[in-house]
């Protein structure tokens, strides 16, 4: 039985998402297809994509009530910087063929981000989006906000893997009521904590995948998980994770093969 968490304004959110990055609009939408069948009712998509319009096929496509299904999107740098969070969302309400948006993040702190949340805010109170909530804040970024916010975000979504496990952020958003979810949670492209001897041994141990070990590993540290693939057999059995329940001993071993080794850029430093 899949869970979810309940965001700091109320909003149910399904703890294990799909993620789309780095999909053409046609994988984008089979990947969501065979999501939704597998049994998901959250995809994580974003403008930057470019495949907004492939997941908006599948959910209309789906059979399943839109209200059954949680669907987050991102404003783009470039719109954040030229002041265009309204035109944003509504190119956004359109490619994925919907009235609202379950989640709307800042996808960078990019310059110009406070006026941004100040128009996320506007398009919040008037149902257009159910929650706002950032992507790649560190916390002096959280703390810039929080100067201007009268709603304070949701999410917090974030770099996060065994191998960059990034848990002092994490536990600043825990401590400040945001909610971390993490993208590139196997690793990113090429996934390399999947072939890490240690993960092995665990996966062994419980007759299970690397990849359900280390998606287990996220469920049980509390934070929103969103593993990307574009093939129908990982898409289902990264969702078979909800029958096993990793040790602390084994929690622990994870938690130890952390490495500071980003597969994305860092906040601090990102030129796009
Ligand atoms: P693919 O889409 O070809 O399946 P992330 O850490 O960003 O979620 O990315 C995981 C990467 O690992 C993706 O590039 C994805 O590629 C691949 N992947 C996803 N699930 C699995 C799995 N169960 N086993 C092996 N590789 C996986």
């Amino acid at each position: 039985m899949q869970t979810t968490i309940t965001l700091n304004n109320g909003i149910k959110i399904p703890q294990v998402g799909l993620g789309v990055f780095r999909a053409t609009t046609e994988e984008a939408e089979n990947a969501a297809k065979w999501a939704l069948e597998a049994g998901y009712r959250h995809i994580d998509t974003a403008k930057a994509y470019g495949n907004e319009s492939g997941v908006g096929k599948a959910v209309a496509e789906s059979g399943l009530h839109r209200s059954d299904i949680f669907i987050t999107t991102k404003l783009w740098n470039e719109d954040v910087r030229a002041h265009r969070t309204k035109e944003a969302l509504e190119n956004s309400l359109k490619e994925l063929q919907t009235e609202y948006i379950d989640l709307y993040l800042i996808h960078w702190p990019a310059d110009g981000f406070q006026d941004a949340w100040k128009e996320m805010e506007e398009l919040y109170h008037d149902g257009k989006i159910k929650a706002i909530g950032v992507s790649n804040f560190h916390p002096h970024h959280l703390q810039d906000l929080a100067k201007i916010s009268t709603v304070k975000p949701a999410i917090d979504q974030l770099e996060s893997h065994p191998y960059m496990n990034n848990q002092k952020v994490i536990d600043y958003c825990k401590e400040n009521g945001i909610q971390p979810e993490v993208w590139s949670p196997l690793g990113g492209k090429g996934a390399a904590p999947l072939a890490d001897p240690k993960i092995s041994e665990i996966a062994q141990k419980y007759q299970k995948t690397p990849a359900q070990i280390i998606i287990r590993w996220h469920i049980q540290r509390g934070v929103v998980v969103l593993p990307k693939s574009i093939h129908q057999d990982r898409i289902t059995s990264n969702f078979d994770v909800f029958d096993f329940t990793l040790s602390d001993e084994d929690m622990q071993a994870i938690n130890a093969l952390d490495r500071n080794q980003r597969v994305g850029s860092d906040p601090d430093n990102f030129d796009f």
